[in-house]
């Protein structure tokens, strides 16, 4: 075997490793969000993928943005002041009122919203069809 074959099966070893530990870390994060969903009381409200008290918020991150997602796990109520979408799906479910979670991590947040973004996502689902705010 030539040194380059040496090194080219070196890379692909490697790369296999680093691919492996990657998957295990997103399954440790995941297990971490749906401890904390249960732990830190979401799991009240809000259901994985359908609609509970309140909407699912899968992909939130993608459709408003990270910062918006921690602001309003922050302080929802601040939230609305500034942000129009915000007030609309408030109005959509002012059955309830979210509480705040003023210290919780950008970590914690991310953990919660990798476990149920982890569920299958359908864009078209009535639930998420009426808690879309343009
Ligand atoms: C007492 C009920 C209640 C609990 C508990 C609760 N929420 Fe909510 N949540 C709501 C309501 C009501 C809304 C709708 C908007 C609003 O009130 O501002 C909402 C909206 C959201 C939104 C954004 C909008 C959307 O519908 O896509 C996210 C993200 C969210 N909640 C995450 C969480 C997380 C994470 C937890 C746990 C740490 C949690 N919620 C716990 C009631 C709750």
């Amino acid at each position: 075997m030539t040194n380059t074959f040496k090194i080219y099966f070196l890379i692909a070893g490697l790369t296999i490793l680093l691919a492996f530990l990657q998957k295990l870390d997103k399954a440790k994060q995941i297990e971490r969000g749906k401890s904390l969903f249960y732990k830190k009381g979401c799991s009240s409200c809000h259901a994985e993928t359908t609609k509970k008290l309140d909407f699912p918020f899968q992909r939130d991150r993608e459709i408003y943005g990270r910062e918006w997602v921690y602001q309003m796990i922050w302080n929802n109520q601040l939230l609305r002041i500034k942000d129009i979408r915000a007030l609309e799906l408030f109005k959509k479910c002012y059955n309830t009122f979210m509480p705040v979670w003023p210290n919780m991590t950008k970590a914690d947040i991310d953990a919660i919203c990798d476990y149920v973004d982890s569920f299958p996502y359908d864009p078209n689902s009535k639930d998420n069809l009426e808690r879309k705010v343009k």
